[in-house]
């Protein structure tokens, strides 16, 4: 089972919009997707139509131990979904104490679980929910805007990712997408800019900038059912599909760092 998190410290450069489409491309290639927010806006719900924040979600997996299988709500054959919660923005403010980072992980792991990817969407923070998502997964998926600003958050987002790294002892592999394209100088100068400093971990695809992304979620549907000819419909497929062929086994080694360090 691979699990992606879909995570930045910034806000609105597509994390959302990314976990949904992507989760769905990839559920459309046949796989079992299990799509998780971690996010107490609701937002990833509501690009798949679901528009009910009071059903318990993350929030009863983390803080009532409930079942994977109790939350999750079944969206096609091969796609489900587990909604925030009602109470999940209370947790991201409850007290630190020894584990608490290894909730999620611990959840997902459930014997039931015979996904073949699980995939989260995050908030723009890092408190105690992007710590439980990081420790659950093995893969992370950032989506990064050709700017300033979002090169300029990149460094404050991978100090944090090399922190875990070094408490788990295990390497997270790594796929940057480029979101929100625009056709702009700059865009081009931060393209080669990252290329650089990411190298084989920067996705040659990009997520243009487009209406029907904007729009798609307001009809409770990913931008491949929407608009199916699109060529943001396109750009999603050919993103699953990448990151399907290189997900070369990830080095799951343990390390020297008690893993009970990760309180959040
Ligand atoms: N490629 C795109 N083209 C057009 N609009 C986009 C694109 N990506 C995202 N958007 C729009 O930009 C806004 C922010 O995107 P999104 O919610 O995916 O970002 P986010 O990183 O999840 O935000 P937050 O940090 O608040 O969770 C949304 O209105 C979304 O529909
Ligand atoms: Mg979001």
């Amino acid at each position: 089972m691979r699990v992606l998190a879909c995570v930045n410290q910034k806000g609105g450069v597509g994390k959302t919009t990314v976990c949904a489409n992507l989760a769905y491309a990839l559920s459309k290639q046949d796989y079992k997707v299990l799509v998780l927010d971690i996010d107490p806006q609701g937002h990833l719900g509501q690009s798949f139509g679901f528009f009910n924040n009071n059903r318990p979600g993350i929030d009863a997996l983390l803080k009532d131990d409930a079942s994977l299988e109790a939350v999750t709500i079944s969206l096609s054959d091969t796609l489900s979904f587990i909604p925030a919660g009602p109470t999940l923005q209370k947790l991201e403010s409850m007290p630190k104490g020894k584990g608490r980072g290894l909730l999620l992980k611990k959840a997902i792991h459930q014997p039931v679980n015979d996904y073949d990817f699980i995939v989260m969407d995050c908030p723009p923070s890092s408190g105690f929910l992007v710590v439980n998502a990081l420790a659950a997964a093995n893969e992370l998926v950032v989506p990064v805007t050709a700017d300033y600003f979002g090169m300029s958050g990149l460094s404050m987002l991978m100090s944090t990712v090399q922190n875990f790294e070094r408490v788990l002892g295990r390497y997270k592999r790594k796929w940057f997408v480029v979101s929100r394209l625009q056709k702009r100088k700059l865009s081009e100068d931060v393209l080669k800019k990252l290329a650089h400093y990411f190298d084989d971990d920067l996705v040659p695809i990009h997520i243009a900038e487009r209406a029907v992304l904007a729009e798609s979620p307001s009809y409770g549907k990913p931008v491949m059912a929407y608009a199916p000819t699109s060529s943001s419909s396109r750009e999603f497929a050919s993103l699953a599909q990448h990151i399907i062929q290189r997900g070369e086994k990830i080095d799951d080694k343990q390390g020297s760092t008690s893993r009970e360090s990760l309180g959040a």
